[in-house]
This record gives structure tokens, C-alpha cells and sequence, in this order.
């Protein structure tokens, strides 16, 4: 019943608003909210040019982006946008930054003065990324502390304190309640004195306190979590703590924090709620129809200004994601490379009303350039039984993405023909319909009639921004593809 800590609250729907009322919570979400803000994340073998981003988080509303590091091409493109930042140090920058003060001095040197100076209004330095994760073992727990001191003496010297403030983004999961009521709340016991350490030092830089809350994690981990209790709609059995009814995960998450603090002495600390979202496809629990519920019932919910029942008022928040990263691992679950609330290629996936947009919808990407309109399948002629096959579609999976095959994902429901003609498709448009990666040991061909069906989308990849550098191995020139393909039919050739 782990769960139970992480809650949510009734709103119901918001039918019954009247129009002048909307125009009065949407003036103040603006006004004292200070909006909603999105993550950028860069891990994408085919990038919208940082500038077609910055164009999106414009016409979108958003005032605020949270990014994973400090990359240049997306904070060029900042300048002068009048987007709050928060930069990012990755996990594995933090035991450098830990150990040499000059080492943090030369990062927000680089990395924060040099793009105040431009024109970019950097508010946050996120510390690391969720480095307490269990997943982690432990690797950061030694350093994230010391790169936390050592980034904000290096802010304090470059005169930049007051306006920039340190953060780390935590997972929910470095607190627990033994009860599953939130007034339980407390720091994990086996990281509680540094938590305390690390809590101390932000309250005494005015600096906030940075949580990611995901009920969809905690739906995908725990076959038996009521789900109406992931959304915002209600839930017929509520946590109840003390006078206060939870229905929802995301109040009775976020209020198990505060109650944490409370306990240890920082009851106000401010908090901002780094990554909040749902994604589209992977999982059964993954697709666009949950994705909208969740994110408008959330929207909806900080929309009416009233915060949580142990933190009422404006609720700070960064959508999880803007666009999809076919990139990231999918250690986590086939659903990581899908978070966005816009594909890889700037597309609404769904209707989201940010409360921002004259439409109350969601603006695509301006002028994006996609390559040719042709694929790669699967011949036609080549039989189902052919023993090359296993090997070519495991090996287009592993270097492409075939996240969106498997039971009840958005195409779950292709025929043995259409699974491999789509991993095919991947691998050859992540090569940038090279013609030589659709061969396969000749088991594969180019066509031009689209073998898109229903949910699922044969993806033509976007024609990548030049400005932009690669920042993972791809298989791009024709000798390693040819050296693959002669490969493929040594090894796998039927004898
Ligand atoms: C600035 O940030 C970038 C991107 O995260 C990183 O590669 C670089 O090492 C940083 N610069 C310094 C001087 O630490
Ligand atoms: C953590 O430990 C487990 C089990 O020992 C191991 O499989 C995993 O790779 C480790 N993860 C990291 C990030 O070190
Ligand atoms: C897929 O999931 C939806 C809801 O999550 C369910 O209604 C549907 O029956 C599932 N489809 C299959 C083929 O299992
Ligand atoms: C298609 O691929 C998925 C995932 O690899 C697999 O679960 C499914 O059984 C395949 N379907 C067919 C018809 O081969």
C-alpha cells in the first residue's frame, strides 16, 4: 500500500465554469502563478532545431523551460525568448563539481554568467537529475551534496545569488509514509540526515526544493493501484487523513512532502513540482486518451489556483515532456522514448488546454522539413519462416526505436508482416532513408505507399537541423552499413 502516500483531490470537471470566471483564474494563473513550464530534453536522434523549440514554447504559453544540462544551441536560442530557465548539471558531471570549487566556478562561468550576460534569464541551476534514485545505488549520494555547495559559492561569487537558486530535481521517492497517509511523511530513513543536510542549505539560500511526482509510475509498478486515484476525477475509496480526504495522488504525493518538511523544521520551503506528466505509448497504460485526462485533469487542477490541502496556493510546475526522445534509454519501461505532449516532430498528440492559447488548444511546430515521402517493409515475396529475419529486426530494434511494437501500444496490433516492416522503417529513417539501410540482407525494399494504419504511425524522420551535432553514435556512412549488411548474411544466411 506504498501508494497510499501518493495522492489527489476531487475538482471534478470544470464544466460549470462560466466564462468570466475562467478569464479570472486564468488572469491570475498568469499574473501569480507565473504560468506553467515545460522540460526540454535533447535526447533525440532527430531534433526540431532549437529555435523551432523556443518558437513552440511561445506559442504554447509556456514561461518557463527546464533543461537537462546546459547545451548550447537551446540557450542561444533562449536569448532574449523572456523564458525562465533552469539549466541542468547532468549526474555525471557531480562528483567533478564535488570535489573542485574551481571546477564549478568555470561551469557557471560558462554556463550561467556567459548567457545571463546575452540575454538569458537563467532562474534555476538543477544540481544533478533524481541522483537518489534506488536505481542508482548509491552512486551519487556522496557527491550531489558537495556539487550542490560548490555551484552555489560559485553563483555567490559570480554576484549572481539573488537571482539565480540551486535546486536538485529529487524523485518522489526520497520520502515515505509507513502509514500511506501524507501527515506520515518523512525523508527515506536511509538517506534522512543528508536529506535534512541538503534541506537546511536551501532554506538558507532561499533556494527551492525540486520534486518529480509520477502516479503513472507507480499505475505501471503496481498492478493493484486504483487508477481512478492516478487521475483527478474523483476516487471512491480516498485516503483519509485526519480531516482532509485525499482523492487524488498528486495532493496526497506533494502534501507527504510537506509534511516531511513541516516535521524537520522547513514547513515552507518552497517546492516546484520539476516533471509531472503521462506519456502516449509503450505500455497499456500509456496512450494518448490517459495522457490527455491526466494532463488536463493536472492543468485544470493548478489552473483554479488552490494548490494542494497542506500548500494552498499557486502550484510551480514543469510539464513532463514537450517533444518525445527516441534516444533515451528504455530501462525504465518501452514508454520513456513517449512523454511528450508533442511527437519527436512538433504534432499535438492530443487536445491540451494550457490555459495559454486564444485556440485553448496545443500549436504545432513551425516549418518543419521531413524527408521524402518512401519507407522501408519488408518484401512482399520473402517468407515469414526466413531464418535472417529474427536477427535483422532485433538488430533494426537495437539501434532504432521499436517502442511502439508490443501488446497494447499504438501498434500492438500489426501483423507479423507489419512488425517488421516497421522496425525496417526505423532503423532506415533514423539513417536518414540511406538506401543502403534498407537492405537487410535483401530482405527489405523502399516504397512510397505509406503502410501507416489506424494508431500506428510508419514515422518519416525530419530533415535534422544542420546546426546541429549528433550526440550519440549513429550509423551514418555506407561502409558500416555495408560491413552490417555482408555481416547479417554471413552469420544468419540458413546453411
Ligand atoms: C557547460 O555545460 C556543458 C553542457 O552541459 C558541458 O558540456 C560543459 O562541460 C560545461 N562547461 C563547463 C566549463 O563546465
Ligand atoms: C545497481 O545494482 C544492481 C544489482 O547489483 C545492478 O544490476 C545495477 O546495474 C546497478 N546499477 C547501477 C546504476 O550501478
Ligand atoms: C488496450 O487497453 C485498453 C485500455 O487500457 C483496453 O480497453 C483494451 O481492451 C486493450 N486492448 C487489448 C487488445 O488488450
Ligand atoms: C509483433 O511484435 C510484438 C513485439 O515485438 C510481439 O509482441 C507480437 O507478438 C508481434 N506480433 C506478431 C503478429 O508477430
Amino acid at each position: 500500500m506504498w501508494y497510499r502516500n501518493l495522492g489527489a483531490g476531487f475538482m471534478g470537471n470544470m464544466g460549470w465554469f462560466s466564462a468570466g470566471f475562467r478569464m479570472i483564474c486564468w488572469l491570475c494563473f498568469v499574473v501569480c502563478v507565473g504560468g506553467i513550464g515545460a522540460n526540454w530534453g535533447t535526447q533525440t536522434s532527430h531534433p526540431l532545431s532549437p529555435n523551432t523549440v523556443v518558437r513552440m514554447l511561445k506559442n504554447n504559453g509556456f514561461q518557463k523551460v527546464k533543461l537537462f544540462d546546459a547545451d548550447e544551441g537551446s540557450l542561444n536560442a533562449l536569448k532574449k525568448s523572456g523564458l525562465e530557465v533552469m539549466v541542468g548539471i547532468p549526474n555525471d558531471m557531480l562528483a567533478v563539481l564535488a570535489t573542485s570549487v574551481k571546477a564549478a566556478q568555470n561551469w557557471v562561468s560558462t554556463n550561467v554568467s556567459g548567457y545571463i550576460d546575452d540575454g538569458v534569464n537563467i532562474r534555476y541551476v538543477a544540481v544533478g537529475n533524481e541522483p537518489f534514485l534506488q536505481t542508482y545505488n548509491g552512486s551519487f549520494l556522496q557527491t550531489t551534496f558537495p556539487a550542490l555547495q560548490n555551484v552555489q559559492g560559485a553563483l555567490t561569487r559570480a554576484g549572481l545569488s539573488s537571482q539565480v537558486k540551486v535546486t536538485i530535481p529529487l524523485n518522489a521517492d526520497v520520502y515515505e509514509s509507513s502509514s500511506g497517509r501524507p501527515s506520515d511523511g518523512d525523508f527515506r530513513s536511509d538517506i534522512h540526515d543528508l536529506m535534512l543536510a541538503i534541506v537546511k542549505f536551501l532554506s538558507d539560500n532561499a533556494a527551492p526544493f525540486t520534486v518529480n511526482i509520477y502516479p503513472f509510475i507507480s499505475l505501471y509498478s503496481d498492478p493493484n493501484f486504483p487508477v481512478d486515484y492516478a487521475f483527478f476525477e474523483g476516487n471512491s475509496s480516498p485516503v483519509i487523513d485526519g480531516t482532509t480526504s485525499y482523492t487524488n495522488m498528486f495532493d496526497a504525493n506533494h502534501d507527504t512532502l510537506i509534511w516531511a518538511l513541516k516535521k524537520n523544521g522547513y514547513g515552507n520551503l518552497p517546492v516546484i513540482v520539476g516533471e509531472i506528466g503521462w506519456p502516449t505509448d509503450g505500455d497499456m497504460n500509456a496512450n494518448p486518451q490517459y495522457a490527455q485526462r491526466f494532463n488536463q485533469g493536472f492543468m485544470n487542477h493548478i489552473l483554479m489556483g488552490q494548490g494542494t490541502p497542506m500548500r494552498p496556493g499557486p502550484v510551480d510546475a514543469y510539464l513532463f515532456s514537450l517533444i518525445d526522445e527516441d534516444e533515451k534509454s528504455i530501462q525504465p519501461g518501452n514508454f520513456e522514448r513517449h512523454w511528450g505532449i508533442f511527437t519527436y516532430d512538433g504534432l499535438p498528440k492530443y487536445q491540451l488546454n494550457l490555459g495559454m492559447t486564444k485556440t485553448g488548444g496545443l500549436v504545432r511546430a513551425p516549418n518543419v522539413q521531413y524527408l521524402d515521402k518512401k519507407w522501408c517493409v519488408l518484401k512482399p515475396s520473402v517468407n515469414l519462416d526466413d531464418s535472417r529475419i529474427a536477427p535483422s529486426v532485433s538488430y533494426a530494434c537495437a539501434n532504432a526505436d521499436c517502442t511502439s511494437l508490443g501488446y497494447n501500444t499504438s501498434c500492438g496490433n500489426l501483423d507479423a508482416q507489419g512488425n517488421i516492416s516497421y522496425a525496417f522503417n526505423s532503423f532506415y529513417q533514423k539513417n536518414d532513408q540511406d538506401v543502403v539501410a534498407c537492405d537487410f540482407s535483401n530482405l527489405a525494399t523502399i516504397t512510397e505507399k505509406d503502410p501507416t494504419t489506424g494508431t500506428c504511425r510508419f514515422e518519416i524522420m525530419i530533415v535534422a537541423d544542420s546546426g546541429m551535432s549528433w550526440n550519440l553514435p549513429r550509423v551514418r556512412d555506407h561502409g558500416a552499413l555495408l560491413v552490417l549488411s555482408v555481416f547479417l548474411q554471413v552469420i544468419w544466411t540458413p546453411l
